[in-house]
């Protein structure tokens, strides 16, 4: 399948990349898979759905002089045209963010029960969609703002450190996901897990993979983001890693990720249909 075609695939997916754990490389990969999709043509929206606003201090956004954000468009109502920022990337706008999304989960907890989980949902589809993809970058925990992100999402993508801890977390979101999709959200696609900060040398990240593999199988993303300086110090140089590092290990993961995730999400759909 050639990119081309893809590209009249008759939905334009919106994916949310989630885990409630932080630190795990939601934003990386949020930030990361988007400038490779917008250099490979597809015209995408990211949406920093995390009051902590870290993909849009990567993309180089002062989050005190926002004219409005992500808050804005969900609570108040503000037409997204008046929010959406372009990047140094041709293809690619951002939804900012800045800490006024802290109050979002208690707003949304005020609304009604029938209403309060697919706010999101329907300002997305209200809109349109203008974009080919929409990366949602998630916050670290599982109120209601992750529930309506996963509500809006057509499918979910779930970054895991390869640590200790890691499978701990991912069954608590696994029940979530199961839940969404029989209560709220039939759709709802679980595409791929996709290991991060991986490093070969160590006897840990073998055994999470190990361990992954076995309960999860072809969930696990053949590519594993390798734990790379390049990548972590892209944001202090408020650029994606594709034009601080090119090169580096980490870019190079993050692009073949990126084509990774391509052919999945083509399955994904025709499988829907
Ligand atoms: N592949 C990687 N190699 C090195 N550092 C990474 C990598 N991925 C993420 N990081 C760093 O790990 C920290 C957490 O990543 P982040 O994407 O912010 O996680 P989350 O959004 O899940 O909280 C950040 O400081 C980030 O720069
Ligand atoms: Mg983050």
């Amino acid at each position: 399948m050639s990119s081309r075609e893809y590209r009249n695939a008759p939905i334009r997916p919106r994916v949310a990349i989630i885990n409630q754990k932080g630190g795990v490389g939601k934003t990386t990969t949020a930030v990361n898979m988007s400038a490779y999709l917008a250099s490979l043509g597809y015209k995408t929206l990211l949406i920093d759905a995390d009051a902590q606003a870290n993909s849009s201090i990567s993309y180089g956004l002062d989050t005190n002089e926002l004219d409005g954000t992500f808050y804005d468009f969900l609570i108040s109502g503000t037409p997204l045209r008046s929010i959406v920022k372009n990047t140094m990337i041709q293809q690619l706008d951002i939804i900012p963010s800045n800490d006024n999304l802290y109050a979002a989960d208690l707003d949304l907890a005020q609304l009604d029960d029938s209403k309060s989980f697919d706010i999101l949902f329907r300002k997305l589809e209200d809109c349109g969609r203008e974009y080919d993809f929409t990366i949602i970058d998630s916050p670290p925990h599982l109120g209601p703002l992750t529930l309506n992100i996963m509500r809006a999402a057509d499918a979910l993508i779930v970054p895991l450190k390869a640590d200790f801890l890691a499978l701990q977390g991912l069954a608590i979101l696994y029940k979530t996901f199961l839940r969404v999709k029989k209560s709220l959200h039939q759709k709802l696609c679980l595409l791929g897990i996709l290991i991060t900060m991986y490093t070969q040398s160590q006897n840990i990240c073998r055994d999470v993979e190990n361990d992954l593999k076995n309960t999860f199988g072809k969930l696990i993303f053949d590519n594993k983001i390798p734990q790379n300086v390049t990548v972590a110090e892209s944001p202090s140089f408020r650029r994606p890693v594709m034009l601080h590092g090119p090169k580096s290990p980490g870019a190079q993961k993050y692009k073949d990720f990126t084509l990774e995730f391509l052919r999945k999400i083509y399955g994904a759909i025709e499988n829907e249909q």
